[in-house]
């Protein structure tokens, strides 16, 4: 077949530029759609840390306790478990003189969840948590429910096992005390080794709000 030689030349350079128009609109589109489901997924407003959500525990008398029940009212919740050697007692010691340097009116619940529910019973959480302040409710649950609660408040736990004790495996698990806000959302934190005026002030400022 006989071609000028411009024509096979010209035609296939404005093709060329066509398909990198429509590819650079691709790419831009995609782009656009990247950030549109990025922003669906990520609820938290900017500046907040992705902290709480919605779970459903159980307390030691066999209720239900629920994200949505609490609304209304600030709360701490702490992560842990009763065979704990040292951060979880270190920490709910701290939590329970917390509570006691505030007075009467300035209620807030206090929630100690297990991570541990093979070892854990909602009685046991309960029972550990109320011997440090009877305000600090245990909590307990289903290895899913207990994954759930831990999954949204972004707590890290692994089972790390003992060779040499008879408790066979410990867990390993961040030990933030989280103070909650009467919406549900997360406010600030506490490591194990705050002083219980810090939370103290904390709750307090909270309560006032
Ligand atoms: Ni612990």
């Amino acid at each position: 077949m006989a071609r000028s030689p411009d024509a096979p030349r010209r035609w296939p350079v404005r093709r060329r530029v066509a398909a990198a128009g429509l590819l650079a609109a691709l790419v831009l589109l995609g782009a656009a759609a990247a950030m549109l489901l990025a922003d669906r997924g990520d609820r938290t407003p900017t500046g907040t840390a992705a902290v709480g959500g919605p779970f459903a525990l159980t307390a030691a008398d066999g209720r239900t306790v629920t994200d949505q029940e609490l609304l209304g009212r600030p709360f701490l919740i702490f992560f842990g478990f009763t065979s704990c050697p040292d951060v979880c007692p270190t920490t709910l010691a701290t939590v329970g003189a917390a509570l006691e340097a505030l007075t009467g009116h300035e209620r807030i619940e206090a929630l100690f969840v297990t991570l541990d529910p093979e070892r854990d019973t909602p009685e046991t959480a309960g029972q550990y948590a109320a011997a440090f302040h009877p305000g600090i409710i245990g909590l307990g649950g289903t290895r899913a429910q207990i994954d759930d609660a831990a999954r949204a408040y972004r707590v890290y736990s692994a089972r790390v096992p003992l060779e040499d004790s008879a408790l066979g495996y410990t867990i390993d698990h961040s030990a933030f005390v989280y103070l909650m806000g009467a919406d549900g959302t997360y406010r600030q934190h506490f490591s194990h080794a705050a002083a219980a005026s810090e939370i103290t002030q904390a709750v307090r400022a909270e309560l006032e709000r």
